[in-house]
């Protein structure tokens, strides 16, 4: 599937506009239009449903270690600086970042790749800000032009090396970092026409800072949360007393979270305002392993019962050197996203151990891990270099009479990722008879039902004969449950095809016929068949089919 197709077929259909469009939009940034709306918010309604709502805390759901308790919240998105000092994103939150003074331009250092270049007796690496094929096919006219060569003289051009990931020239390879700078005279920018314009990486926080009130003092800064889950750990003990919650629970949120990311692209799949979908999982330390197995397997099952083919789809567990500051294991869900090179994937989800860190930070001071330890990180006159709320995180069981602090299984989804992961895998294009019964290609979105933003479109065939009156009493009646959409324009055929292109699963179209024997025919999506149905059971059978 080329992403062009459905970049167009979003914007064409009101499922994503760029932010701000009118004016040129704005990077990194992304509206929902009428069809995408529905299409995230489904999205989100079948997580909290089967994560939260529909969860059973009376019976062990199959392959987990014992029952649980699974609660919610809804936490703000400004939240105490404190923090994010205690959390470790002030510190650690961090990309190194390259400047290019010609094109004005900022990279992200672990992003650029390139290749090593000869002709005419000089050498230069020419580096692109893409990956895979798409910096291929940039490179080689970007080194033709660099070395003023014609299209005649091609052969004169030669490439030392496949492509490379810039960090490992300038930390590893010929030439050495020493040679490496802002006057290196061999590197070529991605955007640059002379050598050397790059900057050295610098570090670049990714917290979006603000002002919270009216003097707008540096001690009046905040940020924007990067992450949903810091709020939930603040509120642990909230949650605690004012519920009647038990070891091991859950608490879900759904919010939007916000990171000054470098490079925002593909789609929305890097946004700088983007909406994550998390759970902290409280359980005994004792117990984390098995707890996180659980997660890691559940929360893949999940993306395939709603319609991601497992052939694109892959649970990847982190090397030791990947792992975040706070984690003792974590995996990713990745999705084979079209605009990725093949055999690369995109991260959906990571699940990860996150041991006892959150609680501990909040509660003693920002943890810096030692050998197998996490220990209050100290500054240079031995004080915690950033101190946490002092109040007591820890658990108490009352039947076992043991106190310790719940370690933590991080379940973390991003909404949009997922959103865009189902539009790549729901667009296709196959061929449909038209009203003339001649094949024609159409283009369809393959939905799972659960989440397509139209459940059904009613259609009276033609409109007299009493046709409308009846499509439209049938409209009243699906509308009270479902989002169905009601269209009596253009002929039949076409009115299918618009109801394909946005993935609605089922058309039920009134006929000649409906007005002698009271049915209608039901025509399915995916497998084009029709099926005659009683007008009084087309709820049950809509029914049936969508949930
Ligand atoms: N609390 C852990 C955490 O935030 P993360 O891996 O940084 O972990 C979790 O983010 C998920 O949030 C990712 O798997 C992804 O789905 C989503 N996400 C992160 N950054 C994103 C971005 N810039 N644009 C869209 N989604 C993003």
């Amino acid at each position: 599937m080329e992403m062009d197709k459905l970049v167009a077929l979003c914007r064409r259909r009101g499922f994503l506009f760029q932010s701000s469009e009118i004016y040129g939009g704005i990077k990194g940034f992304w509206d929902y239009g009428p069809l995408g709306v529905e299409l995230k918010r489904n999205v989100r309604e079948a997580w909290w449903r089967d994560m939260v709502t529909s969860h059973n805390h009376l019976v062990t759901p199959p392959d987990a270690p014992s029952p649980f308790e699974m609660t919610g919240l809804d936490t703000s998105i400004i939240m105490h600086p404190q923090v994010w000092k205690c959390a470790g994103h002030y510190d650690l939150f961090h990309d190194q970042m390259v400047d290019c003074r010609e094109s004005k331009r900022r990279y992200r250092y672990d992003q650029l790749t390139g290749r090593w270049a000869t002709a005419k007796g000089k050498r230069a690496f020419i580096t692109s800000a893409s990956s895979g094929d798409e910096a291929l096919e940039e490179i080689t006219p970007r080194a033709m032009k660099f070395f003023k060569l014609r299209a005649k003289n091609a052969e004169e051009l030669s490439f030392e090396t496949d492509l490379i990931p810039f960090p490992e020239i300038v930390e590893k390879g010929a030439p050495t970092s020493d040679e490496y700078g802002p006057d290196a005279e061999f590197v070529l920018g991605p955007d640059a026409k002379s050598l050397g314009t790059l900057t050295s990486p610098r570090e670049f926080n990714l917290m979006f800072k603000t002002i919270v009130g009216a003097l707008g003092g540096e001690e009046d800064a905040a940020f924007l949360r990067p992450e949903t889950a810091q709020g939930i750990f603040v509120n642990f003990k909230n949650v605690l007393d004012s519920t009647r919650v038990k070891l091991p629970f859950g608490v879900a949120q759904i919010g939007k979270s916000f990171r000054n990311e470098i490079t925002p692209r593909n789609f929305t799949f890097r946004s700088r305002e983007f909406e994550q979908m998390e759970i902290e999982f409280f359980c005994h330390p004792a117990e984390a392993q098995k707890w996180y197995t659980y997660w890691r397997d559940r929360r893949f099952a999940w993306y395939s019962q709603l319609g991601l083919s497992s052939d694109k789809l892959i649970l990847r567990d982190h090397t030791s050197d990947e792992l975040s500051h706070y984690s003792c294991g974590t995996a990713d869900v990745e999705y084979a996203f079209p605009f990725l090179p093949e055999g690369e994937y995109g991260e959906l989800e990571g699940i990860a151990n996150r041991g006892d860190f959150d609680l501990r930070s909040h509660s003693e001071g920002k943890l810096v891990r030692e050998g197998n330890e996490f220990v209050v990180e100290k500054d240079e006159r031995g004080k915690p270099r950033h101190r946490g709320s002092g109040k007591d995180l820890s658990y108490y069981n009352d039947e076992t009479k043991e106190r310790f602090v719940p370690h933590v299984i991080e379940p973390s989804a991003g909404a949009d990722r997922a959103t865009l992961a189902f539009l790549c895998e729901a667009y296709t294009e196959d061929e449909a008879p038209d009203e003339k019964g001649k094949m024609q290609t159409r283009t369809v979105m393959r939905f799972n039902p659960r989440i397509a933003p139209v459940k059904a479109a009613i259609f009276p065939l033609v409109k007299k004969d009493g046709m409308p009156e009846i499509a439209k009493d049938i409209f009243v009646a699906l509308k009270q449950h479902y989002n169905v959409f009601y269209d009596e324009k253009g002929a039949v055929g076409r009115r299918y095809r618009r109801q394909d292109e946005i993935g609605t699963p089922l058309c039920i179209t009134v006929d000649g016929d409906t007005l002698k024997d009271k049915m209608v025919t039901i025509r399915d999506r995916d497998t084009l068949e029709q099926t005659r149905v009683k007008i009084d059971d087309v709820l049950d059978e809509v029914r049936s089919k969508i949930d």
